[in-house]
């Protein structure tokens, strides 16, 4: 039977080709006032890295082209454009984290509303705009949808009053505002608060499929690996209240025919929505209804879920 390169070459062996020490010796570098959980996150990172460029006997060149990759995705990203976040969301890695964050808050009786991947075309200070009105600026002639729904805290079931609700979309062209220079600025793209019993409602588009750029080294990747760029139909929110854990996450249009075939593995069943057709509405020919359940700080703590830590800890 023939030996495949991680028997050989792998952490399983006893006898690695290469020097035995060196994980160790690199991971002892870290000196007895690091912080606790960074050091055990990149002691496993450490391993994990050796032992896949021992595995698979990676080269200067292999890795320089690596290096390449990712200084040319940092050189491409700006406040528009988050290529670092798209080459790693093609591998599933923000879905991963996502489900892991999400597990350990759903231990619960109940959960709050799943969460799904930020994605890169988030912008911050899209408009505020009253109850009711439509975040569509472009595009009169797409498909137009009435959302509404509420926003209650998931472990007391209370409404939120003054919850913000971050949304934001592709055109029927499968671009985002940031992305198409015909589109107004902050088309599909919106904030508004909830009413004293969490209610809110607004109009936007029916969103579409679209591929993710292909531009950049996540397109490169994509077609190096023979791989599809289309994320199902969907629309992004982070939904928010002072003293709750904001919940960022999309709904996926059920009709879609990526939603099981996803570039960025970010659906999740309770993300996937039906349009209703709506009746007697001039500005809308759908509907959607949607209701969000948030985490306070406190409930988020006693069911384990961690933030990152930062410089300043
Ligand atoms: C990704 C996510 C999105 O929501 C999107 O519109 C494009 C790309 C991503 O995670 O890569
Ligand atoms: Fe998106």
């Amino acid at each position: 039977m023939a030996t495949n390169a991680q028997q050989v070459n792998g952490s399983s062996t006893q006898a690695s080709r290469f020097d035995p020490n060196f994980t160790e010796s690199v991971i002892n570098a870290n000196g007895p006032k690091a912080h606790p959980r960074l050091a055990r996150v990149m002691a496993s990172l450490t391993r994990h890295l050796h032992d896949f460029c021992r595995e698979n006997e990676i080269t200067i060149d292999e890795y320089m082209a690596g290096i390449d990759m990712i200084n040319r995705a940092g050189q491409m990203s700006n406040e528009k454009r988050n290529e670092g976040l798209l080459l790693a969301d093609i591998f599933g890695m923000e879905s991963l984290a996502d489900e892991i964050t999400h597990k350990l808050a759903s231990e619960a009786k109940d959960a709050p509303t799943a969460t799904a991947i930020l994605g890169p075309f988030w912008r911050k200070d899209a408009p505020i705009y009253k109850t009711g009105e439509s975040i569509v600026k472009g595009f009169p002639e797409g498909d137009h949808v009435m959302m509404h729904g509420k926003v209650t805290d998931f472990d007391t079931g209370k409404p939120i009053e003054n919850a913000e609700i971050d949304i934001w979309h592709t055109g029927p062209n499968g671009l985002y505002e940031s992305q198409d220079p015909d589109q107004p600025d902050m088309n599909l793209r919106g904030r508004f608060y909830t009413g004293p019993e969490g209610e809110y409602n607004f109009y936007c588009l029916r969103p579409t499929k679209y591929p993710i750029p292909y531009d950049g080294p996540a397109g490169e990747l994509l077609q190096l690996l023979d791989r599809h760029a289309w994320r199902p139909a969907h629309i992004h929110f982070i939904v928010s209240a002072p003293d709750y854990k904001p919940v960022v996450t999309q709904i996926f249009d059920r009709r879609d025919e990526y939603i099981t075939n996803d570039v960025a593995f970010a659906v999740k069943e309770s993300l996937i929505v039906d349009f209703e057709p709506r009746e007697g509405d001039s500005k809308a020919q759908f509907e959607l209804k949607y209701d969000f359940k948030l985490a306070s700080y406190e409930a988020a703590r006693k069911h384990g879920m961690r933030d990152a830590v930062g410089p300043s800890e």
